[in-house]
């Protein structure tokens, strides 16, 4: 079978590279020339373990092609996957102007029957408009269906997700659809992966409702966090005990510095707008959002609570992107953390292991470091704000020479606190503060 994906970024680029892995013949379009000229040469734009060997691979065996036409992915493909961005506007609402954009080129090369797949995250009703967007720019009266297959795939660990994931969820009104997609994942359908076949409008839903509740599940965490540090709990033990309980599960209840990537945020908010237009009240996410929100403020306000006045004091930021093994820095709670500390004077030196190329172009006022050592040099504080591995083991007795004030904030709770403590850190964390906040 031959596929085309349009748009070929986090999510395009790795089904792509997951189906050729699978044995399919795989065009991936894009638009930005730059990204395409790279591919060509097997050159991963950003950074996904396990990506680079997998495109490689499937480029040396044919499989795996890319081009900056919509046409070239359309003429031999029976089906396409709109994998776009669909950021958010102003109002919170996820912009689909990519996503027409691209249904209008197919339209205009289409001359057989093809089933169009979102795989970008879209609001209820778009296949609708999806639908009516290619009927519109189609000159003849090429049949074709359209069908909603949302991406569940976590960045940093894409490729185990795409090839082991929890489920497909398949939502299309025709059963041709239906059985072409089928057998497109029948891979994971050997593995006994559950499907769930459903409606176009169910199968958009599940996805929002999805990223919503996990959301949801963080906000909560960390409000309870807050509590524990008011009334001296600890908020391992507490939301240990509660992942025990199998009807909650342990996964999601890390408290920290808020929810940050290119999902949680633009898909909650997209998810209100949604309910908002048809008058339903969803005041559960709409408290997620605000509780995350402020999160991140009392990470800020903990920070200047200790250190009193900003003005020229340094300050060192361990972890730029949103979460370890990506470079992606989109809302990125790093970045909010760090403009607040640059705007109330404080000289702010960073370092992450692969996002400082990114972050850089965002915040050039940051002095940008090789090593957590560097970081620490002279520094009147230590904000670790991702949880790469590397910082997770290190010389602390070295860091602590190097700092000018053994300040340490650790916003995902990597170090014990009595440790840190007895290490002479004065330590701060997010739900283990033993009332030393
Ligand atoms: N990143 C994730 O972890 C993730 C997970 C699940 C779902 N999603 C959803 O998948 C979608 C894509 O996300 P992403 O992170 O891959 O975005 P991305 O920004 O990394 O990639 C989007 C790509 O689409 C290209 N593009 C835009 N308009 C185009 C056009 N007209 N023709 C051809 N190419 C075009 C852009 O150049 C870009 O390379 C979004 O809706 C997102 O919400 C993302």
């Amino acid at each position: 079978m031959h596929i085309g994906i349009i748009g070929t970024g986090y999510v395009g680029l790795v089904t792509g590279a997951c189906f050729a892995e699978f044995g399919v013949y795989v065009t991936c379009v894009d638009r930005d020339e730059k990204k395409v000229k790279s591919l060509k040469k097997c050159k991963i734009p950003f950074f996904e373990p396990g990506l680079e060997e997998l495109v490689k691979r499937n480029i040396d065996r044919g499989r795996l092609q890319f081009s900056t036409k919509i046409k070239d992915a359309i003429d031999s493909s029976l089906v396409i996957f709109i994998a776009v961005g669909t950021p958010p506007r102003g109002d919170g609402s996820a912009d689909l102007s990519y996503v027409k954009e691209v249904c209008t080129e197919i339209a205009k090369h289409m001359d057989s029957y093809k089933i169009i797949v979102t795989k970008s995250t879209v609001p209820v009703g778009t296949g609708k408009k999806i639908k009516e967007w290619i009927k519109e720019a189609q000159s003849g009266n090429v049949d074709f269906d359209v069908a909603s297959n949302p991406e569940f795939l976590r960045e940093g660990s894409a490729i185990e997700d795409f090839m082991r994931p929890d489920r497909v969820v398949i939502g299309a009104e025709s059963s041709q659809a239906i059985a072409i997609l089928k057998d497109l994942y029948r891979p994971l359908y050997l593995i006994e992966t559950p499907f769930v076949i459903t409606d176009i409008e169910t199968a958009e839903l599940i996805k929002y409702a999805s990223n919503s509740f996990l959301a949801t599940k963080i906000s909560f965490i960390n409000e309870i966090a807050n509590l524990c540090d008011a009334v001296g709990a600890d908020v391992h033990v507490v939301a240990k005990a509660m992942g025990l309980d199998r009807r909650i599960g342990p996964k999601f209840l890390h408290p920290g510095p808020g929810f940050g990537g290119s999902c949680f945020p633009k898909d909650t908010k997209a998810l209100l707008h949604v309910a908002k237009a048809h008058g339903v009240e969803l005041s559960v996410v709409e408290a997620a959002v605000k509780t995350n929100e402020r999160q991140r403020d009392i990470m800020i306000s903990r920070i200047k609570g200790v250190l009193g006045d900003l003005k020229g004091k340094k300050i060192g930021v361990l972890g730029l992107s949103f979460k370890p093994n990506t470079n992606d820095t989109r809302e990125a709670p790093a970045l909010y953390i760090i403009a607040a500390l640059l705007d109330a004077g404080a000289v702010v030196q960073a370092y992450d292991p692969v996002a400082v190329e990114d972050t850089r172009k965002l915040l050039p006022d940051v002095k940008y470091k090789n090593d957590a050592y560097e970081t620490a040099k002279a520094a009147e504080a230590l904000v670790l704000v991702t949880e790469w591995n590397e910082f997770r083991n290190l010389d602390l007795e070295k860091i602590k020479k190097a700092m000018k004030e053994p300040n340490f904030f650790d916003l995902r709770n990597v170090y014990d606190p009595e440790k840190m403590t007895k290490i002479g850190f004065n330590y701060y964390c997010v739900g283990r503060n033993k009332r030393t906040i």
